[in-house]
């Protein structure tokens, strides 16, 4: 690799920063440093143009450094900077809230804003537990998720969230969690395109759950309509129908967490939308400000909402909140956000792209050390062979080489996760996949 690689501003100490998710060590002594971005391209420090593959961390959907966006944000800085978030109220929130209520299907009316994914699953699930309390339910205190799941960082979602390595070190975490199974069965489903066929059995381990513990302790059960972080896992075609009837047979509420698979990214607002499957409670973050400010939210069923505002015995109905919920800035950001996302279809453009993009990543098949390949609306996985003994070094390595040759990808142990922003053109796509299929010869 070049020194160039590497530049960093002369007079930039690293060692201060302890960067989150990240290998600390090897970063300071090989730095990524990007200090511009415009359309689907980052600028790295050495003023190289690199393709953004995977929107960010999956959340620049309508592609970067946005005029509409960066304006709003300028205009409401000025104009108001901050709000006291409790006890009081500033008009964008409630424009936004209207907006992302009217984008939600039907049904899903009432908006919670927090500032990221995780707080918008801790929320979520504390919306949930208290929900039944009101109902006078309070037996109901088991959350159910699903190995491999990424719910963000915080302890509750951390605790309902299925990556052994996220959870480790932090204790015992919530009691009364169960995990369903996970969905990726390459020896029934590698290759896939799109929803794999088999494995909508999968959510019957929700009855065994409910026959273990009794429906009636049993309060909400938290999925990704499609799992990103962990390696895009597609769900099998008919297991989210089947997750939700077996909820409502068993008043258990079913939370989405379309953090990632929000605006656009499977070709339609939301993934509930894409699947027809509608959830009590959805959390969102990311796109919904195009990742330029951080802002998240849960949207939260009429009847849920109506609950508390009818039985909650105290004027403040839910004991919750942030100072930073439903910050001026971000309201700015996700109105004009919401704005770009309509104005030019992109939620459409991604569906119409969706095509050739699968095309794209399938061709991919029979390349060096490819084991499977997975696509969703703009959203490709290409999953390596692990090395013997150094599971995940191939993928990092894979990562590094496109980088250096211009393109940024994500990579989750050899799982290389693509999510290019909505507005990429086919150019591009041929691009970003030519420079991983040629990376994919040169690595052992
Ligand atoms: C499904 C899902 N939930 C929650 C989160 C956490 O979001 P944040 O990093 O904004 O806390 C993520 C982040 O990738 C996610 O993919």
């Amino acid at each position: 690799m070049s020194d160039a690689y590497h530049a960093v501003p002369a007079e930039l100490r690293l060692d201060a920063l302890w960067k989150p998710f990240t290998a600390n060590r090897q970063f300071r002594a090989a730095p990524r440093l990007v200090v511009g971005a415009e359309g689907v391209h980052y600028r790295a420090a050495d003023g190289r143009r690199i393709l953004d593959g995977c929107s960010g961390l999956w959340c620049v959907n309508a592609g970067h450094g946005r005029r509409e966006i960066v304006e709003a944000i300028q205009a409401q800085a000025a104009r108001l900077d901050y709000a006291p978030a409790f006890q009081m109220g500033h008009p964008g929130e409630f424009r936004l809230a209207e907006r992302l209520a009217a984008m939600a299907p039907p049904g899903l009316d009432h908006v919670f804003f927090v500032n990221s994914g995780s707080e918008a699953v801790d929320t979520a699930l504390k919306i949930a537990l208290a929900y039944h309390q009101l109902r006078g339910e309070g037996t109901r205190t088991r959350l159910v998720g699903r190995e491999r799941a990424y719910h963000g960082v915080n302890f509750g979602g951390l605790s309902v969230g299925g990556i052994g390595a996220n959870r480790r070190l932090f204790g015992p975490l919530l009691p009364g969690v169960d995990h369903l199974p996970h969905t990726h069965h390459p020896e029934h489903n590698a290759f896939s395109r799109g929803q794999p066929a088999w494995g909508a059995h999968l959510a019957d381990a929700l009855e065994d759950l409910v026959a273990l513990h009794g429906a009636g302790t049993i309060a909400a059960v938290i999925v990704e309509p499609m799992m990103g972080s962990a390696g895009v896992y597609l769900p099998p075609v008919g297991y989210l129908e089947r997750l939700r009837a077996l909820c409502d047979r068993h008043g258990i509420l079913l939370i989405f967490d379309e953090v990632i698979t929000g605006f656009g990214r499977l070709g339609a607002a939301f993934a509930a939308e894409r699947f027809g499957v509608v959830p009590d409670l959805m959390t969102v973050a990311k796109g919904l400000t195009n990742g330029a400010v951080p802002m998240g939210a849960v949207l939260v069923s009429e009847a849920v909402h109506r609950t508390f505002m009818e039985a909650a015995a105290t004027p403040i109905e839910l004991f919750h909140g942030y100072t930073y919920s439903g910050h001026p800035l971000a309201c700015a950001a996700g109105l004009a956000t919401l704005g770009v996302y309509e104005d030019e279809g992109l939620f459409a453009r991604a569906a119409e792209l969706a095509p050739a993009w699968e095309d794209a990543i399938h061709a991919l098949r029979g390349r060096r050390h490819v084991t499977d390949l997975r696509n969703l609306g703009l959203v490709g996985a290409v999953e390596l062979e692990p090395r013997p003994g150094a599971p995940g070094a191939r993928g990092f390595e894979a990562f590094l080489r496109c980088f250096e040759r211009g393109v940024l990808v994500r990579v989750t142990g050899d799982v290389i996760a693509l999510a290019p922003p909505l507005v990429i053109e086919r150019a591009h796509i041929d691009e970003l996949l030519g420079v991983l299929a040629e990376v994919l010869e040169t690595i052992d």
